[in-house]
C-alpha cells in the first residue's frame, strides 16, 4: 500500500496540492496564487488556464518537498471553490471565456427573468433560491454573450463545469478522453440538480437555456473519477474523491452525524451543519444542500449558512485601503485599540448572501467620528466577520430547533486569536480549531482514500480528530447584545441602501 494521499485544492485564491499521512496529518504542501479580474463592478473572473497550470505546478512541488512519487500516493481527492463556471472547448480545451465566479453578480437580471417575482420558486427542487451566487445563470451568461458559444453548444462541442470538473477534465487527459464529472455536492450548487434524486433536472437546464450535452456526469464524492493521464506526473494515480470545498471542510472535521457543524472562515465564510438523510427546508435563508455521498450509500444531506465576504474583507483592506501591508497585518493594528471606538463595517460586496439574500444591499461603514482611525476600521472588519457568522448560527438554530454546544472552525482567518476570542464572545458558546486546520484539503484526501481502502471507515478518520485550541466566552450577556444591536442597525442600513 502507497504511503500518502494528495488534496488538490482549488481554492478562490489560490491552489494547493497537499500530502496527507495515514493520521491525517499534513507531509507537504505545494501553493500558487492566482489572478483575480475585476473587468467591471460586480464582476470577478479568474483564467482557466492558469488555474491548470498552476494545479500541474502544486502537484510537483508538493511531491519534490516531500521527496516522493506517484508511486507512493494511494490516491488524489480534488476539492474546490463551488458554483464558479468555466465552459471550454471538448475538442480543443480552449475556455470559451474566462471562469466566471461564484461572487459575481453579472447575472442578476438573468436571475430576475428565471425567478419572475418568487426568487424561491425552484427552491423546492434544487433547494437553493435564485441567485446570482450558482453556477446556471453565469452559463447562461456564456451562452447569451459569447460569439457562436450558444450554437456550439447546442452541437456539443462545449462542456460545462465547475472547477473540480475542469481540474479532472485536464488530469484525466483532457481533450484526449479526459472524464467530464462531477460529485453530487458541486452538483447541489449549480442551480440544476435535483436535491432528492441527485440527477440533472431537465426543465430547469432548459428554462436557463442550458444543454444537458454540456453537463458533467454526477457521481459520488468518493467514487472512481478516473486515473491521472500518461503526461502527467501523477501518470495512472486514481481520482478517487472530489468534495465542494465547504463540504470537504466539514468531512474533514469528521462532522458525520446529524447536528454536526463546522464554519470555514476563508474568503467567505460557510457554516454546514449535518442533516443527515433529511432535506431540512430552511425558512431562515439558509441553503439546503448536499454534504456528501459514499459510493453506495445514502446522501447525507446539511444545511448551509454562506456569508460571501469575510477574508477577502482582509484583502480589500490590503489591496483597496492600503491600510496593512499583508493580510496578517490586521491583527496587530486591530489590536491596536481597546474596541471598535462605535465603528461597524457590513462588507455587502456582492450584495448580502445568508441569511439575507438582498442582491441590492452594498457595504457600509457606520457609526465614524473624527475618533475612528484605520485600527478601528481593521477592528470592525474583523469584527463583521463574527456578527456575520452569529447572524447564521441563529438562523441554523431556529431552523432546527436547537442551538450548537459548540463550534468547530477552520481555514485561514481562524490563526487570528483576537477574532476567534471575539467570536466566542459574540457566539455565546466555546469556539474549537482541530490540530489539523486544513480540514478543506483533508475532507477531499479521506474521501479518496475510503474509496482506496487506504482509511478503512469513518470510525477511523473520526479518530484522527483532535482539539488543537478553545476559545470561551468572556464577554458579559449585556455587552454581546449591546453590540449585536448596533450591529442589526448596521445590518439594516446596507439593507436599505438602494431604496
Ligand atoms: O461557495 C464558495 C466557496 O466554495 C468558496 O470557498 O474557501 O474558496 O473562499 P473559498
Amino acid at each position: 500500500m502507497s504511503s500518502f494521499v494528495l488534496a488538490i485544492d482549488q481554492g478562490t485564491t489560490s491552489t494547493r496540492a497537499i500530502v496527507f499521512d495515514h493520521d491525517g496529518a499534513i507531509v507537504s504542501v505545494g501553493q500558487l496564487e492566482h489572478k483575480q479580474y475585476f473587468p467591471k463592478a460586480g464582476w470577478v473572473e479568474h483564467d482557466p488556464a492558469e488555474i491548470w497550470n498552476n494545479t500541474r505546478e502544486v502537484i510537483g512541488s508538493a511531491l519534490s518537498k516531500a521527496s516522493i512519487t506517484r508511486h507512493d500516493i494511494a490516491a488524489v481527492g480534488i476539492t474546490n471553490q463551488r458554483e464558479t463556471a468555466v465552459v471550454w472547448d471538448r475538442h480543443t480545451g480552449e475556455p470559451v471565456y474566462n471562469a466566471i465566479v461564484w461572487q459575481d453578480t453579472r447575472t442578476q437580471d438573468i436571475v430576475d427573468r428565471i425567478a419572475d417575482g418568487d426568487p424561491h420558486r425552484l427552491a423546492d427542487r434544487v433547494g437553493l433560491p435564485l441567485a446570482t451566487y450558482f453556477s446556471a445563470s453565469k452559463v447562461t451568461w456564456i451562452l447569451e454573450n459569447v460569439a457562436g458559444a450558444r450554437e456550439r453548444a447546442e452541437a456539443g462541442d462545449l462542456l460545462f463545469g465547475t472547477t473540480d470538473t475542469w481540474v479532472l477534465w485536464n488530469l484525466t487527459g483532457g481533450a484526449r478522453g479526459g472524464e467530464h464529472a462531477t460529485d453530487v455536492t458541486n452538483a447541489s450548487r449549480t442551480m440544476l440538480m435535483d436535491l432528492r434524486m441527485c440527477e440533472w433536472d431537465e426543465s430547469i437546464a432548459a428554462e436557463f437555456g442550458i444543454p444537458i450535452s454540456m453537463l458533467p456526469r454526477i457521481r459520488s464524492s468518493s467514487d472512481a473519477f478516473g486515473v491521472a493521464s500518461d503526461d502527467s506526473l501523477l501518470r495512472e494515480v486514481p481520482i478517487t474523491g472530489i468534495l465542494g470545498d465547504q463540504q470537504a471542510a466539514t468531512f474533514g472535521q469528521a462532522a458525520f452525524e446529524i447536528g454536526e457543524a463546522k464554519n470555514t472562515y476563508g474568503t467567505g465564510n460557510f457554516l454546514i451543519v449535518n442533516s443527515g438523510e433529511e432535506i431540512v427546508r430552511s425558512s431562515n435563508g439558509l441553503l439546503s444542500t448536499v454534504a456528501y455521498r459514499l459510493e453506495g450509500e445514502p446522501t447525507k444531506y446539511a444545511l448551509e449558512g454562506s456569508i460571501a465576504v469575510t477574508g477577502s474583507l482582509i484583502q480589500w483592506l490590503r489591496d483597496n485601503l492600503g491600510i496593512i501591508e499583508r493580510s496578517s497585518d490586521v491583527e496587530e493594528l486591530a489590536a491596536s485599540v481597546d474596541d471598535n471606538g462605535g465603528v461597524y463595517f457590513v462588507p455587502a460586496f456582492s450584495g448580502l448572501f445568508a441569511p439575507h439574500w438582498r442582491p441590492d444591499a452594498r457595504g457600509a461603514i457606520l457609526g465614524l467620528t473624527r475618533f475612528a482611525t484605520k485600527a478601528h476600521i481593521a477592528r470592525a472588519a474583523l469584527e463583521a466577520t463574527a456578527f456575520q457568522t452569529r447572524d447564521v448560527l441563529d438562523a441554523a438554530a431556529a431552523d432546527l430547533g436547537t442551538t450548537l454546544a459548540e463550534l468547530k472552525v477552520d481555514g485561514g482567518m481562524v490563526g487570528n486569536e483576537q477574532l476567534m476570542q471575539f467570536q466566542a464572545d459574540i457566539l455565546g458558546i466555546p469556539v474549537v480549531r482541530p490540530v489539523v486546520a486544513e480540514t478543506t484539503a483533508l475532507g477531499a484526501a479521506y474521501a479518496a482514500g475510503l474509496s482506496v481502502g487506504y482509511w478503512a471507515d469513518l470510525d477511523e478518520l473520526r479518530a484522527n480528530w483532535s482539539e488543537g485550541s478553545r476559545w470561551t466566552p468572556t464577554m458579559s450577556d449585556s455587552e454581546r447584545e449591546r453590540r449585536r444591536g448596533e450591529w442589526s442597525k448596521a445590518i439594516a442600513r446596507s439593507l436599505d441602501w438602494v431604496d
